[in-house]
């Protein structure tokens, strides 16, 4: 098993999903879905998926903190690994939550591995990052193709764990960014729209 990648599926045909999260399973951390696949599928998805995996949904919550309380509500009906949220409404909005996620791990956003993250949250991210710790998030997401920053997160993140997309179809390297700091480097379209994804997945390790 590679204890470091989480594999992004964001697939929205359901034999192909269960096709290739069968085939990976055993050779990543978690696997990672996206409103594309909950919105085809529908949230019972969560369920299938973790009898092969943990299970992490990347929902991105950014809401005010009694909305927050109900999707964290409604999606624990699914008991998920993980959920991501983003820190950036505030504090209020990140401590819901946490405080109603129950066994469920929470993932904050710190950074974005798009371009537009520079304009706004990277500003930032001393003070998201902070607030993470503080509220007692299990993790945050940190881009894997900008190494710098990634470097100055990890470096500020405490007892969080960092989670890194970016690596692959957005051009960061996967040691690359295990080396700047990514506990689990996230990987969508290399890994499921290679012909052979886990020979892809294999043959990571010997990345340079
Ligand atoms: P690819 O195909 O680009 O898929 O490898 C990446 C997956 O991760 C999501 N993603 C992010 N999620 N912060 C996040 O919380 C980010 O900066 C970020 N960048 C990509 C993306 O939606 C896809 O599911």
């Amino acid at each position: 098993m590679n204890h470091k990648i989480v594999a992004s599926l964001d697939i929205t045909d359901e034999k192909k999903l269960i096709s290739i999260a069968e085939e990976i399973s055993n050779s990543v951390f978690a696997i990672k879905i996206n409103w594309p696949t909950i919105l085809s599928l529908g949230k019972s998805i969560i369920g299938k998926l973790s009898m092969f995996s943990k299970v992490i949904c990347d929902l991105k919550i950014a809401d005010i903190p009694n909305t927050n309380r109900l999707i964290i509500e409604q999606i624990s009906k699914e008991n998920p690994w993980a959920v991501i949220g983003h820190l950036f409404p505030g504090p209020d909005s990140m401590k819901s939550l946490v405080d109603n996620s129950g066994e469920i791990k929470i993932i904050g956003v710190a950074s974005m591995s798009n371009p537009g993250s520079n304009v706004y949250l990277n500003p930032n991210f001393e003070n998201l990052v902070s607030d993470a710790i503080t509220l007692g998030c299990y993790g945050i997401v940190a881009p894997g193709n900008d190494y710098e920053l990634l470097g100055k997160i990890s470096r500020a993140k405490g007892p969080l764990k960092i989670f890194s997309p970016g690596v692959g179809a957005q051009g960061g390297g996967y040691k690359k960014a295990i080396s700047s700091g990514s506990d689990y480097v996230i990987i969508g379209r290399s890994i499921y729209e290679n012909p052979e994804p886990l020979k892809y997945i294999m043959n990571l390790e010997g990345e340079n």
